[in-house]
C-alpha cells in the first residue's frame, strides 16, 4: 500500500485527490497539509473533502511528517511547490506534481532535482488528455507541415495561468516532432494589425470563464478541410485518479523525472 500525503489539501484540486486516494485500492491517504492560518488546519481531510472522517487531521507542517508517507501530491503553486520539492529531496520522498505555471528556470530545477528522487511531472494527469497527446503526434506528422496550427484552451474564471500547462504541453509535443522551437514559433492571442499568418507559427488563443473544468482543441487547418483533436474533461477527478495511479507507479522507480506518458505506457 502507497502511503499519500496531499498538499493543497483545501484546494479544488487537493479535495478531489483526497477523495482519490481514498478511493484508490493501492494507495491511502496518511497525510494532509495545507498552509498555516489556512481555516482547513485542524479539520478532518475526509470532511475538508466531503467524503466523511478519514482520521486524518489536516496540518500546517509537513515536515513534521516525513515518517507517515512514501509519495507526496502537489497541485498547487509554483513558489510554495518547489518548496515542497526541496523537503522531498532532503528526505528522499518521491512527488507527483501536477502544478502548472512555472517558468523555464523553475522547470530546469525540476529537471535537477530528478536526479535524486523519482517523480513524475506532468501539466494534465488525465488518461484522455494523455491519449491526445499521442494523436496530435501523428497528426503533426502527416498534416503538420502544409496546415495552420492553432491550441484553443478554455477554463474557469479561477485559472491564474495562461495558457494552461496542458495547451503548452500539447505545442510542445507538436513543435518537437516537426523539429521547431516552441519558444520560437508560438504566438499567443493576436490583436490590431497582425499581419498574414506565419505558416511556421503555432498559435494559442484562451477563454477564462464560468466554471469550465479544461478544454483543448488543436487545429490542423489546410485549404478544403481541417483536422481538430479536442479533449474536454467534465470532472476534476480525472486528474486526480490519474495523480494517484502516477504515485502507486512510482513505487520502486529509479531516480528521474517522468511524466504521464511513461506512467500509461504510451512511450
Ligand atoms: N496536472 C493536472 O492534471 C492539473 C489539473 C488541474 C489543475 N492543475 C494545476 O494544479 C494547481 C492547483 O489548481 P487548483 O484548481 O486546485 O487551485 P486552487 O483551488 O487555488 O488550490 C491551490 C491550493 O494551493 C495551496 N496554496 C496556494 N498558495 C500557496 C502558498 N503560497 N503556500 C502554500 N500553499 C499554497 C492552497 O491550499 P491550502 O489552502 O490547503 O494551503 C490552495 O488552496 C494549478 O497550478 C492548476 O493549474 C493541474
Amino acid at each position: 500500500m502507497v502511503r499519500i500525503a496531499v498538499v493543497g489539501a483545501s484546494g479544488r484540486m487537493g479535495r478531489c485527490l483526497i477523495k482519490a486516494a481514498f478511493e484508490a485500492e493501492q494507495a491511502e491517504l496518511t497525510v494532509a497539509v495545507s498552509r498555516p492560518g489556512s481555516d482547513s488546519v485542524g479539520r478532518d481531510a475526509g470532511e475538508l473533502a466531503g467524503i466523511g472522517n478519514l482520521g486524518v487531521s489536516v496540518s500546517d507542517n509537513i515536515a513534521s511528517a516525513l515518517d507517515q508517507f512514501d509519495v507526496l501530491i502537489d497541485f498547487t503553486r509554483p513558489e510554495p511547490s518547489l518548496q515542497y520539492m526541496e523537503i522531498c529531496r532532503l528526505a528522499g520522498k518521491q512527488m507527483v506534481i501536477g502544478t502548472t505555471g512555472y517558468s523555464e528556470e523553475q522547470k530546469s530545477n525540476i529537471q535537477r532535482l530528478a536526479e535524486s528522487i523519482p517523480l513524475v511531472f506532468a501539466p494534465n494527469m488525465s488518461v484522455g488528455v494523455n491519449l491526445s497527446l499521442k494523436l496530435l503526434q501523428m497528426a503533426a506528422q502527416v498534416m503538420g507541415e502544409y496546415t495552420d496550427i492553432e491550441v484553443i484552451e478554455a477554463h474557469h474564471r479561477h485559472k491564474v495561468d495562461a495558457p494552461s500547462g496542458t495547451a503548452l504541453r500539447m505545442g510542445e509535443v507538436v513543435a518537437e516532432t516537426l523539429g521547431r522551437d516552441l519558444s520560437e514559433c508560438a504566438i499567443y492571442g493576436r490583436e490590431g494589425d497582425t499581419g498574414e499568418r506565419d505558416r511556421n507559427t503555432i498559435g494559442f488563443s484562451t477563454i477564462r470563464a464560468g466554471d469550465i473544468v479544461g478544454e483543448h482543441t488543436v487545429m490542423f487547418a489546410d485549404q478544403g478541410e481541417r483536422v481538430e483533436i479536442t479533449h474536454k474533461a467534465t470532472s476534476r477527478m480525472t486528474f486526480a485518479n490519474g495523480a494517484v495511479r502516477a504515485a502507486t507507479w512510482l513505487d520502486g522507480k529509479a531516480p528521474g523525472c517522468y511524466d504521464m506518458q511513461d506512467v500509461l505506457d504510451l512511450k
